[in-house]
Protein backbone atom coordinates (compact mmCIF):
# COMPACT_ATOMS: atom_id res chain seq x y z
CA UNK A 1 0.00 0.00 0.00
CA UNK A 2 1.38 3.25 -1.18
CA UNK A 3 -0.65 6.58 -0.21
CA UNK A 4 0.84 9.61 -1.93
CA UNK A 5 0.16 12.72 -0.77
CA UNK A 6 0.15 16.17 -2.77
CA UNK A 7 0.86 19.80 -0.93
CA UNK A 8 -0.79 21.92 -3.88
CA UNK A 9 0.01 25.62 -1.98
CA UNK A 10 2.94 27.46 -3.30
CA UNK A 11 2.58 29.71 0.05
CA UNK A 12 5.65 28.76 2.29
CA UNK A 13 3.85 29.57 5.16
CA UNK A 14 0.68 27.00 3.57
CA UNK A 15 -1.73 25.98 6.02
CA UNK A 16 -2.83 23.17 3.98
CA UNK A 17 0.36 21.46 3.78
CA UNK A 18 0.53 21.02 7.72
CA UNK A 19 -2.51 19.56 7.03
CA UNK A 20 -0.71 17.09 4.29
CA UNK A 21 1.77 16.19 6.91
CA UNK A 22 -0.66 15.21 9.43
CA UNK A 23 -2.37 13.20 6.94
CA UNK A 24 1.43 11.61 6.26
CA UNK A 25 1.84 11.23 9.81
CA UNK A 26 -1.58 9.37 10.17
CA UNK A 27 -1.07 7.45 7.55
CA UNK A 28 2.79 6.24 8.48
CA UNK A 29 1.28 5.61 12.06
CA UNK A 30 -1.31 2.93 10.38
CA UNK A 31 1.82 1.01 8.54
CA UNK A 32 1.58 2.85 5.39
CA UNK A 33 3.69 3.27 3.02
CA UNK A 34 3.74 7.26 2.09
CA UNK A 35 5.26 9.88 -0.39
CA UNK A 36 4.62 13.47 -0.53
CA UNK A 37 5.08 15.98 -3.41
CA UNK A 38 5.31 19.34 -2.88
CA UNK A 39 4.24 21.64 -5.88
CA UNK A 40 6.04 24.04 -4.15
CA UNK A 41 9.43 22.47 -4.55
CA UNK A 42 8.43 20.99 -7.91
CA UNK A 43 8.46 24.02 -10.99
CA UNK A 44 5.70 22.86 -13.80
CA UNK A 45 4.66 24.59 -17.03
CA UNK A 46 1.47 25.79 -17.07
CA UNK A 47 -0.53 24.05 -19.21
CA UNK A 48 -0.91 24.63 -23.04
CA UNK A 49 -2.64 21.42 -24.46
CA UNK A 50 0.87 21.30 -26.26
CA UNK A 51 4.63 21.27 -25.71
CA UNK A 52 4.12 21.51 -21.49
CA UNK A 53 3.36 17.41 -21.62
CA UNK A 54 6.59 16.66 -22.89
CA UNK A 55 8.80 18.34 -19.41
CA UNK A 56 9.93 15.63 -18.39
CA UNK A 57 8.62 16.23 -14.52
CA UNK A 58 4.68 15.95 -15.69
CA UNK A 59 6.04 12.19 -17.19
CA UNK A 60 7.48 11.90 -12.91
CA UNK A 61 4.18 12.95 -11.57
CA UNK A 62 1.97 11.30 -13.79
CA UNK A 63 3.81 8.08 -12.69
CA UNK A 64 3.51 8.86 -9.11
CA UNK A 65 0.08 9.60 -9.25
CA UNK A 66 -1.32 6.33 -11.74
CA UNK A 67 0.79 3.64 -9.67
CA UNK A 68 -0.62 5.11 -6.31
CA UNK A 69 -3.01 3.45 -4.93
CA UNK A 70 -4.58 6.78 -3.09
CA UNK A 71 -3.76 10.20 -3.76
CA UNK A 72 -4.49 12.96 -0.96
CA UNK A 73 -4.68 16.32 -2.18
CA UNK A 74 -3.59 19.48 -0.18
CA UNK A 75 -5.89 22.16 -1.18
CA UNK A 76 -5.51 25.76 -0.94
CA UNK A 77 -9.34 27.28 -1.28
CA UNK A 78 -8.56 30.00 -3.88
CA UNK A 79 -11.82 32.34 -5.59
CA UNK A 80 -14.04 29.49 -4.37
CA UNK A 81 -12.00 26.72 -5.91
CA UNK A 82 -9.02 24.75 -5.66
CA UNK A 83 -5.67 26.59 -6.09
CA UNK A 84 -4.43 27.24 -9.57
CA UNK A 85 -1.29 25.01 -9.18
CA UNK A 86 -3.39 22.14 -8.45
CA UNK A 87 -5.75 22.70 -11.51
CA UNK A 88 -2.45 22.96 -13.66
CA UNK A 89 -1.17 19.83 -12.27
CA UNK A 90 -4.65 17.94 -13.24
CA UNK A 91 -4.23 19.44 -16.67
CA UNK A 92 -0.76 18.67 -16.93
CA UNK A 93 -1.38 14.75 -15.26
CA UNK A 94 -5.27 14.17 -16.94
CA UNK A 95 -5.87 10.49 -17.28
CA UNK A 96 -2.90 9.61 -14.84
CA UNK A 97 -5.85 10.36 -12.35
CA UNK A 98 -7.92 7.71 -13.97
CA UNK A 99 -9.56 5.08 -11.30
CA UNK A 100 -7.88 6.62 -8.70
CA UNK A 101 -9.38 7.10 -4.84
CA UNK A 102 -8.91 10.79 -3.99
CA UNK A 103 -9.03 12.76 -0.69
CA UNK A 104 -9.00 16.65 0.20
CA UNK A 105 -7.46 18.64 2.87
CA UNK A 106 -8.58 21.96 2.19
CA UNK A 107 -7.27 25.16 4.39
CA UNK A 108 -9.46 28.25 3.98
CA UNK A 109 -9.63 31.72 5.05
CA UNK A 110 -13.60 31.13 6.01
CA UNK A 111 -16.20 28.94 6.33
CA UNK A 112 -18.15 29.64 3.46
CA UNK A 113 -16.17 28.17 0.70
CA UNK A 114 -16.80 24.86 2.50
CA UNK A 115 -17.92 23.52 -1.04
CA UNK A 116 -15.31 24.84 -3.30
CA UNK A 117 -13.69 21.76 -3.81
CA UNK A 118 -16.23 20.32 -6.07
CA UNK A 119 -15.31 21.95 -9.42
CA UNK A 120 -12.06 20.06 -8.68
CA UNK A 121 -13.87 17.08 -7.47
CA UNK A 122 -15.98 17.02 -10.38
CA UNK A 123 -13.47 16.79 -12.93
CA UNK A 124 -11.80 14.30 -11.02
CA UNK A 125 -15.19 12.04 -11.01
CA UNK A 126 -16.56 12.74 -14.07
CA UNK A 127 -13.74 13.27 -16.39
CA UNK A 128 -11.27 10.41 -14.70
CA UNK A 129 -13.83 8.21 -12.81
CA UNK A 130 -11.92 8.64 -9.57
CA UNK A 131 -13.76 7.53 -6.19
CA UNK A 132 -13.66 10.65 -3.83
CA UNK A 133 -13.60 10.53 -0.10
CA UNK A 134 -16.80 11.61 0.92
CA UNK A 135 -15.24 12.54 4.70
CA UNK A 136 -12.93 15.91 3.69
CA UNK A 137 -10.77 18.41 5.84
CA UNK A 138 -12.13 21.75 5.58
CA UNK A 139 -9.72 24.02 7.91
CA UNK A 140 -9.90 27.61 8.24
CA UNK A 141 -7.17 30.01 10.22
CA UNK A 142 -8.72 29.59 13.83
CA UNK A 143 -7.88 25.63 13.46
CA UNK A 144 -4.06 26.57 13.75
CA UNK A 145 -1.63 28.13 15.89
CA UNK A 146 1.78 29.24 14.09
CA UNK A 147 3.02 26.06 11.82
CA UNK A 148 0.51 23.40 13.98
CA UNK A 149 -3.34 22.27 14.30
CA UNK A 150 -4.78 23.10 17.61
CA UNK A 151 -8.64 21.89 16.82
CA UNK A 152 -8.48 18.77 18.11
CA UNK A 153 -11.97 18.03 15.56
CA UNK A 154 -9.47 18.67 12.70
CA UNK A 155 -7.06 16.72 13.70
CA UNK A 156 -9.44 13.79 14.98
CA UNK A 157 -10.80 14.05 11.23
CA UNK A 158 -7.38 13.75 9.41
CA UNK A 159 -7.14 10.48 11.52
CA UNK A 160 -10.54 9.16 9.94
CA UNK A 161 -9.83 10.60 6.16
CA UNK A 162 -6.35 8.38 6.61
CA UNK A 163 -8.14 6.00 7.54
CA UNK A 164 -11.20 6.16 4.37
CA UNK A 165 -8.55 6.49 2.07
CA UNK A 166 -6.67 3.49 3.36
CA UNK A 167 -9.90 1.23 3.79
CA UNK A 168 -10.67 2.34 -0.09
CA UNK A 169 -7.30 1.56 -1.12
CA UNK A 170 -7.64 -1.55 -0.20
CA UNK A 171 -11.15 -2.28 -1.68
CA UNK A 172 -10.21 -0.74 -5.16
CA UNK A 173 -6.99 -3.13 -5.22
CA UNK A 174 -9.46 -5.86 -4.62
CA UNK A 175 -11.95 -5.60 -7.45
C1 LIG B 1 -5.96 34.61 -4.16
C2 LIG B 1 -6.65 34.10 -2.91
C3 LIG B 1 -7.98 33.75 -3.00
C4 LIG B 1 -8.64 33.24 -1.87
N1 LIG B 1 -9.95 32.86 -1.99
C5 LIG B 1 -10.58 32.35 -0.92
C6 LIG B 1 -11.93 31.89 -1.04
O1 LIG B 1 -12.57 31.96 -2.08
N2 LIG B 1 -12.52 31.38 0.08
C7 LIG B 1 -11.86 31.29 1.29
O2 LIG B 1 -12.44 30.80 2.27
N3 LIG B 1 -10.57 31.69 1.42
C8 LIG B 1 -9.93 32.20 0.34
N4 LIG B 1 -8.60 32.60 0.46
C9 LIG B 1 -7.89 32.36 1.73
C10 LIG B 1 -7.09 31.04 1.64
O3 LIG B 1 -7.95 29.95 1.38
C11 LIG B 1 -6.32 30.78 2.94
O4 LIG B 1 -5.30 31.77 3.04
C12 LIG B 1 -5.71 29.39 2.98
O5 LIG B 1 -4.97 29.27 4.18
C13 LIG B 1 -4.85 29.10 1.77
O6 LIG B 1 -4.25 27.84 1.87
P1 LIG B 1 -2.69 27.66 2.19
O7 LIG B 1 -2.49 28.29 3.56
O8 LIG B 1 -2.47 26.19 2.19
O9 LIG B 1 -1.91 28.37 1.13
C14 LIG B 1 -7.95 33.13 -0.64
C15 LIG B 1 -6.60 33.52 -0.56
C16 LIG B 1 -5.95 33.99 -1.68
C17 LIG B 1 -4.50 34.39 -1.59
Amino acid sequence: MNILLISGSMNPDSRSRILVQAAEKALQGMGVKTRLIDLKDTPLPLCDGGAAYDDPRVDELSVLIKNADAILVGVAVYNYDANAALKNLLELTGSAWEDQVVGFLCAAGGPSSYMSVMGFANSLMLDFRCLILPRFIYAVGSDFSENAITNPEIQKRIQRVAEDAKQLALFRSEQ
